[in-house]
């Protein structure tokens, strides 16, 4: 059983049975629905639901966390950035950028890549994606396919076709 530390579960141990209520009117989503339980923790491969109840994470986290939820590298990597620069003003930039950039050029990239933009969202990815493509090719066409999903950023959702692409008034041109 989770300890009282964790969210959803009140400081005496038991679940705070109103806060999936309060999720669903509360928070704005969008996509497809989500699943009749909060989840209070994760680790590895398996995630813990808000009774304590552990369960294998057959999604692997958000596409991306494939390297398994809360790796101790990364939690490690967190802690320093807290107690050094979490966010700094754009036209600074923090040693520990530099060095990663240097990193994934020389030992990771495959020639001739060799330049990074980090990012925060597999949104603003893509649209990183469209303008650099745009840019390299002069042209503004897009081919994007049924049941593409971006995002929900403006260019990102222009080129996904997997959910609802009424009500948001026009949508970028050249898709
Ligand atoms: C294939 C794909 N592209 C882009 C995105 C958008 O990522 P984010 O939600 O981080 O903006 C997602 C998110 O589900 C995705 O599955």
């Amino acid at each position: 059983m989770p300890n009282g530390n964790i969210q959803g579960i009140n400081k005496q141990g038991f679940m705070d049975s109103k806060l999936k209520a309060a999720a669903d009117e509360f928070l704005v989503r969008y996509g497809g629905d989500v699943f009749d339980r909060l989840f209070s923790r994760a680790s590895g491969a398996r995630v813990y639901d808000e009774a304590g109840r552990e369960i294998l994470d057959f999604t692997s986290g958000q596409m991306c966390a494939t390297i398994g939820h809360n790796h101790p590298e990364i939690v490690k990597a967190l802690h320093q950035a807290g107690e050094t620069a979490l966010h700094m003003f754009s036209g600074m930039i923090p040693t520990v950028v530099a060095e990663l950039g240097r990193t994934l050029a020389r030992d990771w990239l495959p020639a001739p890549l060799q330049k990074s933009l980090f990012i925060n969202t597999g949104s603003e990815s893509n649209e990183a994606a469209l303008r650099m493509a745009k840019m390299h090719t002069g042209g503004y066409e897009v081919i994007a396919i049924g049941g593409s999903w971006h995002g929900v950023t403006g260019a990102s959702a222009a080129a996904s076709f997997a959910s609802d692409r009424k009500w948001y008034g026009p949508s970028l041109p050249g898709i």
